[in-house]
């Protein structure tokens, strides 16, 4: 594996998820794996689990980090060929990745997608660049379409706790009053086709996924319907991708809530976080034995780990 961008990348899927939950059995097993070697994360949006689960993986494995949140701290990046730099764009990324290079063994990056132009966030263009011009491995920490470092952490998640060999896998699509990215949502589904789910996605109308994506996945208007005996359910908002960035819809009808989840086969509550509660997510979900969040969220850690090691042991 040359880079992490998509859950694609990994060869085979479930041999890396039972990987990474045997680095979770013995973290420290590879300790002296990074040694005298360097990550460099670059932040072009925000993060509390990312930010930190990557450190503690790289830290696990031996790792120094070097972290550089781009939109206070760097020279703002021009990423188009050709252009006279005289506007507020202080550094093309073809020198600045070159750079960045000369510093580290691997470079993990986070660029959210702008939401107001859909071509645009659908070239990934930060993160193609970095792995462009950029000559040590990449590692997407959520690009404009993707995240799949949280996918990989989910995909554990749902195989430590499945009660059965092919559990049914909700995803539904709750509200925010903030037009959200679809990367959660589009490396979700992604992982579930590679793993053994009856899967469905719940959605109002106007929420379609990239039709790329979500082709040949039951989807369904009805979210009580989907809930109906299902043993996990993944809560999360994204905007509209017709009306590519809007909010068509933001009632609390579509709430995960404990009547809703009372429909379910006892199911486990699933979320990426953050997550805004009563709005997404009653607190009475949130909080009960049945949610998965912070195993979700410790999970990123040896997701992240595995990844790095793969990386550096060019895998
Ligand atoms: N789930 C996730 O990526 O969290 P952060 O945005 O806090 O990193």
């Amino acid at each position: 594996m040359k880079n992490f961008i998509s859950i694609d990348d990994l060869s085979d899927f479930e041999k890396s998820v039972s990987e990474a939950i045997d680095l979770k059995n013995n973290s420290l097993k590879f300790n002296s794996l990074g040694k005298n070697k360097s990550l460099a994360m670059l932040f072009f949006n925000p993060s509390l689990r990312t930010r930190l689960s990557t450190q503690k993986a790289a830290q696990n494995l031996g790792f120094n980090t070097m972290v550089m949140n781009f939109n206070d701290e760097g020279w703002k990046l021009e990423f188009q060929n050709g252009v006279e730099m005289n506007g507020s764009s202080s550094e093309h990324v073809k020198e600045a990745a070159s750079v960045i290079s000369q510093y580290c063994d691997i470079i993990a990056i986070r660029a959210f997608a702008s939401l107001n132009d859909k071509e645009a966030d659908e070239s990934e263009l930060v993160i193609n660049s970095f792995c462009k011009y950029s000559s040590v491995p990449i590692i997407n920490m959520e690009s404009a379409t993707a995240h799949p470092l949280q996918a990989l952490a989910d995909a554990i998640t749902i195989k430590e706790h499945k009660k059965t060999n092919r559990p049914k896998v909700v995803l539904t699509w709750a509200p925010h009053p903030k037009p959200l990215p679809h990367a959660v949502a589009n490396s979700f589904v992604k992982m579930i086709k590679k793993i053994n789910a009856d899967f469905v996605i719940s959605r109002p109308e106007g929420y379609h996924l990239n039709s790329k994506i979500e082709g040949q996945v039951n989807t369904t208007t009805d979210q009580e319907e989907a809930l109906k005996n299902a043993d996990f359910v993944y809560a999360k908002n994204w905007c509209s991708y017709k009306n590519y960035g809007k909010i068509l819809k933001n009632d609390s009808s579509w709430k995960i809530t404990s009547k809703k989840m009372n429909l379910t086969n006892n199911a486990k509550f699933m979320h990426c976080l953050p997550v805004r509660r009563n709005i997404i997510v009653s607190d009475s979900v949130i909080e009960s034995p049945n949610s998965l969040v912070i195993q979700q969220a410790r999970n990123r850690v040896y997701a992240t780990q595995l990844i790095l090691k793969k990386l550096i042991e060019n895998e």
